[in-house]
């Protein structure tokens, strides 16, 4: 991202003809993305805020706005251009880039919002769209219909497809310029995600959410939250949505979180006139405070009692600096969530700043989600839960959010209350051992409890002796059990708590509902309190009634790798014990594993240990390939499954691709011809020509519709191709 405060900053340079209107993703965190969105005035780096500009007045000037803030985009409004003959004929004439002296990305608007405001606009859905062609606008918007909050649902329905009804011809008059297609449909969340699915179909390049301003005036967040979540599955992935007047920064990091790319708003300067200012954590009054909530540039040699002393105008101009900085602030903080995969724990954090807003969240969080986690452990939010209505919607819609996670990731999980159990990242970690992790012994079930991690220099030697015997064993975590074998796995490995935390009795029907999910029923239950260790192994042996064992650490190694090979590799339980029977396993000096080498000397794997993730070989991953037993996929399936036993899925690419891609480059969107359904973000995935042989291995970037959609970007960072 640009740096701020320059004196000058060059005019960007137009992006390349065959790259016009495509929006690329550089880094996720679930749906949470940093873009680029490619424009004849510049590539536009997102999630980022366009301020609006109104040609009339000019409180900060744009250019200002490109030189001092390395602003890459603006809005401004083609209605009013077009409305007043002096900016008219200045625009038709010079362009609007000249008109209000930008260099960077114009986005304009239609008129609609002026509709909503005033009643009707005079001018035509055709007129307004030839109109922004003209002034050479790089992004423009169609004249779609406002649907209020207070709207009936057939009034609404009316808007939204009169909107639909709208948007062909819109898109044939803009030709080669870009196109917004709005999302209508009020507060209906089925007329919402009808708009959604339906202007996917057209050829808009990105879709703003529309309606919304009412209903964020009044502050009903929860609302918006619905509106997102109905409407963000059905859009297609690879355009940006944009949330049309949203500018609030305590809003971004929700918004983001579920994969809002632009934002844009006069809060800004409106607020600045009325002497407000912003902040992540809502709105301050500058006559009531003494004190900067955030020291900015623009403020840097005020207090708040010099700037009231101000008259209006100065008053005026210096507050929109200091509340765009603010904002501009807060976005940067939610890309730098996005990089460190900490977004949803921002939109967690904020959550708290205002009622409406923790209440939006927590709807999320706990209202369309079947969580995997036992209700015991979930009590306190149960009061947030909505009876009855519309889950069926909700649930698929949270799935498409849950399915778009990274687990394991690097770095502990701060515990944040009761919201760590809802974060999604970590409903993942725990919907995929249910799905995919199996017991291999059929005695009694020993669950450890008591201690934080790493457990393994605690109870190590222990589990060796009860390796050999027919134990399933298990670790009492704050966020769930997880079978010994995954112990130093990310998020259980790795939750930063308070110690009482981890002493949490263990309850007895909890466990066995949490049980019964990974495949153990009618097991008897051993609990053990590991917080002192002291005479452990006889306390052990006697409570279990057994002699005590032999030493039994390869089997113990041979269990943790073959259970890692089910969870993060996706292979048959039984296939992967073969793999791992009679390995070496080469030991770092602080006894983890470092390489695992198969019974006939072959390096396949190398555990993580900063995560507790597994590295592939190129021998590894061709023995992965050598298992499978279906067909190679022949399109990019969206509908999400585990497919337990199944092995890493497979993208397969075009012809052209191969010699690339065998000799290490990366597969690019454009040449992935289809994906198995299982695919996720960020998880090793092979890849394979049409006939199915093996090319490269590497890290997915994408889901199964991502990979479908997207034109620009990288699909697959490979790691090590395959020579024939
Ligand atoms: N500005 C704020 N809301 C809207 C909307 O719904 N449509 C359009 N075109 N512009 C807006």
């Amino acid at each position: 991202m640009t740096k701020w405060m320059n004196e000058s900053r060059k005019d960007p340079e137009p992006c390349r003809k065959q790259d016009l209107g495509k929006f690329e993703i550089i880094a996720r965190d679930g749906q949470a993305r940093l873009g680029k969105i490619h424009t004849n005035h510049g590539i536009v780096e997102t999630p980022c805020l366009l301020p609006v500009i109104n040609p009339n007045i000019r409180t900060i000037e744009p250019r200002e706005m490109w030189d001092r803030y390395g602003i890459k985009a603006l809005i401004t409004n083609s209605y009013v251009i077009w409305k007043h003959d002096k900016l008219r004929t200045k625009a038709l004439k010079d362009g609007v880039h000249s008109l209000i002296d930008y260099p960077g990305t114009i986005m304009t608007d239609s008129g609609t919002f002026q509709s909503y405001v005033y009643g009707d606009v005079e001018v035509g859905v055709e007129e307004i769209i030839k109109f922004q062609k003209d002034i050479g606008v790089d992004i423009a918007t169609m004249l779609d219909v406002f649907t209020r909050p207070d709207m009936t649902y057939n009034q609404v329905k009316e808007a939204v497809d009169d909107t639909i009804s709208r948007s062909q011809i819109s898109i044939n008059v803009a030709e080669d310029m870009m196109i917004n297609g709005p999302i209508q449909g009020g507060l209906f969340p089925d007329l919402r995600a009808h708009s959604a699915a339906e202007m996917s179909n057209l050829d808009f390049n990105i879709h703003p959410i529309g309606g919304i301003v009412p209903i964020m005036e009044q502050q009903k967040y929860k609302a918006l939250a619905k509106i997102m979540l109905a409407c963000k599955p059905n859009l297609s992935p690879e355009r940006p949505v944009h949330m049309f007047g949203c500018g609030h920064p305590m809003l971004f990091p929700m918004l983001i979180a579920m994969g809002a790319d632009l934002f844009d708003s006069a809060a800004y300067v409106l607020f600045a006139r009325d002497g407000r200012l912003l902040t992540p954590w809502g709105t301050e009054k500058i006559s009531e405070i003494e004190e900067w909530p955030v020291i900015m540039p623009a403020i840097s040699n005020y207090n708040p009692k010099d700037i009231l002393k101000m008259n209006k105008e100065e008053r005026t101009i210096i507050l929109s600096k200091y509340n765009l900085e603010v904002t501009l602030q807060e976005l940067s903080r939610c890309r730098q969530a996005v990089r460190n995969g900490t977004i949803w724990r921002l939109a967690e954090q904020r959550s708290h700043q205002h009622p409406a807003l923790r209440e939006a969240f927590l709807w999320l969080v706990t209202n369309p989600a079947v969580s995997s986690m036992d209700p015991i452990i979930l009590d306190d939010i149960s009061a947030s839960k909505e009876i009855g209505n519309e889950r069926g919607m909700w649930e698929e819609n949270w799935d498409w959010l849950v399915n778009s996670q990274t687990t394991p990731r690097n770095g502990g999980e701060a515990w944040g209350g009761q919201d760590t159990n809802n974060r999604p990242h970590i409903e993942m970690a725990r919907r995929r051992l249910i799905a995919r992790w199996r017991p291999k012994n059929d005695g009694d079930v020993i669950i450890f409890h008591g201690n934080s991690s790493p457990w393994r220099d605690k109870i190590g030697n222990l589990i060796h002796r009860l390796s050999g015997l027919n134990f399933e064993i298990f670790i009492q975590t704050p966020i769930g059990l997880i079978p010994y074998s995954l112990e130093d796995l990310n998020p259980w490995a790795h939750v930063e708590g308070p110690e009482w935390l981890w002493k949490r009795k263990p309850d007895i029907s909890s466990i066995q509902r949490e049980l019964s999910k990974l495949g153990i029923e009618d097991s008897r239950i051993f609990t053990f309190d590991i917080s002192d260790t002291d005479e452990l192994h006889s306390r052990v042996f006697d409570k279990l009634s057994i002699e005590p064992s032999e030493s039994n650490k390869q089997q113990t190694l041979e269990r943790q790798i073959s259970d890692k090979l089910t969870l993060l590799y996706n292979l048959d339980p039984q296939i992967a014990d073969r793999v791992c029977k009679n390995a070496e396993f080469v030991m770092s000096t602080t006894g983890r594993i470092r390489n695992m080498i198969d019974s006939n000397g072959t390096h396949l794997f190398s555990p993580r240990l900063a995560e507790g993730g597994m590295s592939l070989t190129i021998d590894g991953a061709k023995l992965l390939h050598s298992f499978r037993k279906r067909k190679p996929p022949v399109e990019c399936d969206a509908e999400f499954g585990f497919y337990p036993g199944e092995g890493p899925a497979w993208i397969v690419v075009d012809d052209d691709a191969e010699p690339f891609i065998r000799s290490g480059r990366n597969v690019m969107h454009g040449f992935v011809l289809a994906c198995d359904p299982w695919v996720r973000p960020n998880e090793d995935v092979l890849v394979v020509n049409s006939k199915g042989e093996l090319l490269a291995f590497g890290r997915s970037k994408s889901t199964a519709k991502e990979f479908e959609c997207f034109k620009k970007g990288i699909a697959v960072k490979v790691r090590e191709g395959c020579s024939n």
